[in-house]
C-alpha cells in the first residue's frame, strides 16, 4: 500500500518552550501558531518494503529514521511492517524552520491512512505531538491554538486562513544545522534557567492577549504580544546553562529592520524560533516592502514568502 500526505510547517506567535512530561512529550505551556500554505512537506509511505528506509529531498537519511520509526510505531504498533518513506520539502530542513512539524504531521496522517483504522483529527494531533510538540499544530489550518488538556493536548483552529490572510516573509540567514535541537534545548532551559518558572507563569497572559488580538484582527496588539513572547523565550534560552544563542549578526539586523519598518508605519513584526532565521509576519500588501528591506541585510542568504494555509491532509 502506498499513500502520500502533505503538511505545512507552522510558526508559533506564542511559543512552546518546555515540557511538563518528556515521556509523553507534553508541553509545559500552551501555544498559538499560524500554519503556512506555500511551504510544504510531502511524505510518501510505502508498506511494500523489505526494511525501513527514509529518503529526504533525494538523500538517504538513516540518521533521521529512528525518530520517524518511533512515530510510526506509535500509530501502527511496534509489530508494524517495514515502510519505505520518501519525504520532499520545498524549504531547507533542520534550520529552525519547523521542518520537523510538517514532517511529523505528514508522517502521522500517512501512517493513519495505511493503518486501516479511522482516526479523528484530535487523535492525529496528539499522535503528531508525541513525536514533536509543534507538529500537533500542523494538523490544523490558519491560526491554531494548542492547550494542555490533562494527559493530552487539545488543538483547534481559532481563525481560518481567509478571514485574516497574513503573510510571512522568512529571511534565511544560515542553513547550517542547529547546534542543539529544540527538544534537548528546552529540557536544559527547564533544568537551569532562572527565568524558566516565570516564563511558564506568564504564558497564559500572552496567550489571552494573542487570542484577543486574533479575534479582533488587531495587528499591532498581535505584533507587540508575539515579539515580547519571542524575546522572552530567547531570554530563557540565553540564561540557560549552557546558554543557547541561536542568533547571528544578520538575525539581529533583520530584527532592527523589522522594527524600523513598523516605526515607519508598515504592519510587520518578527518572530524567531530555535534557529537564526527571522520570520517577518506582515499584511499581504506589505510583502514587497518587507522582502526588499530584508533582502538588503548583509548575511541574508535567501528569502521565502508564504501565506497561511491548510492542515495536514492526504493527497494520494
Ligand atoms: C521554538 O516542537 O521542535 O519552535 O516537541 O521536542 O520536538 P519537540 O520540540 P519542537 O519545539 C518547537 C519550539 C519552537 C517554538 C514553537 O514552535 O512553539
Amino acid at each position: 500500500m502506498r499513500v502520500t500526505a502533505r503538511a505545512h510547517p507552522n510558526i508559533a506567535l506564542v511559543k512552546y518552550w518546555g515540557k511538563r512530561d518528556s515521556e509523553l512529550n507534553l508541553p509545559a505551556v500552551g501555544s498559538i501558531s499560524i500554519t503556512l500554505g506555500d511551504l510544504w512537506t510531502d511524505m510518501r509511505l510505502d508498506t511494500d518494503a523489505g526494511a525501513d528506509a527514509l529518503t529526504v529531498n533525494g538523500e538517504q537519511r538513516d540518521d533521521l529514521m529512528p525518530r520517524i520509526a518511533r512515530c510510526l510505531d506509535v500509530v501502527l504498533g511496534e509489530d508494524r511492517k517495514p515502510v519505505s518513506i520518501v519525504s520532499e520539502s520545498n524549504f531547507p530542513v533542520a534550520a529552525g524552520l519547523a521542518s520537523s512539524a510538517s514532517a511529523f504531521a505528514a508522517a502521522v496522517v500517512a501512517a493513519a491512512a495505511v493503518s486501516g483504522r479511522e482516526h479523528g483529527k484530535d487523535e492525529l494531533a496528539n499522535l503528531a505531538g508525541r513525536a514533536s510538540g509543534s507538529a500537533a499544530r500542523s494538523l490544523y489550518d490558519g491560526f491554531v491554538e494548542l492547550e494542555n488538556a490533562g494527559d493530552r493536548v487539545a488543538v483547534r483552529s481559532i481563525r481560518d486562513t481567509d478571514s485574516w490572510p497574513l503573510s510571512v516573509v522568512v529571511a534565511i540567514t544560515s542553513v547550517a544545522p542547529k547546534s542543539v535541537g529544540s527538544g534537548e534545548a528546552m529540557e536544559i532551559s527547564r533544568r537551569t534557567s532562572p527565568f524558566y518558572a516565570r516564563w511558564v507563569d506568564e504564558q497564559e497572559d500572552d496567550l489571552a492577549r494573542a487570542r484577543d488580538a486574533i479575534a479582533e484582527r488587531d495587528f499591532m496588539k498581535l505584533a507587540d504580544t508575539a515579539e515580547h513572547n519571542c524575546l522572552k523565550m530567547h531570554s530563557v534560552m540565553w540564561s540557560s546553562r549552557p546558554p543557547m544563542v541561536y542568533w547571528n549578526a544578520a538575525t539581529l539586523d533583520c530584527m532592527r529592520v523589522v522594527r524600523e519598518l513598523r516605526a515607519g508605519g508598515v504592519s510587520v513584526f518578527f518572530t524567531i524560533d530555535a534557529g537564526p532565521q527571522v520570520k517577518a509576519v506582515c499584511m499581504p500588501e506589505e510583502v514587497d516592502r518587507v522582502r526588499e528591506a530584508l533582502g538588503k541585510v548583509e548575511g541574508v542568504e535567501n528569502i521565502m514568502t508564504s501565506g497561511l494555509g491548510a492542515g495536514a491532509h492526504l493527497i494520494e
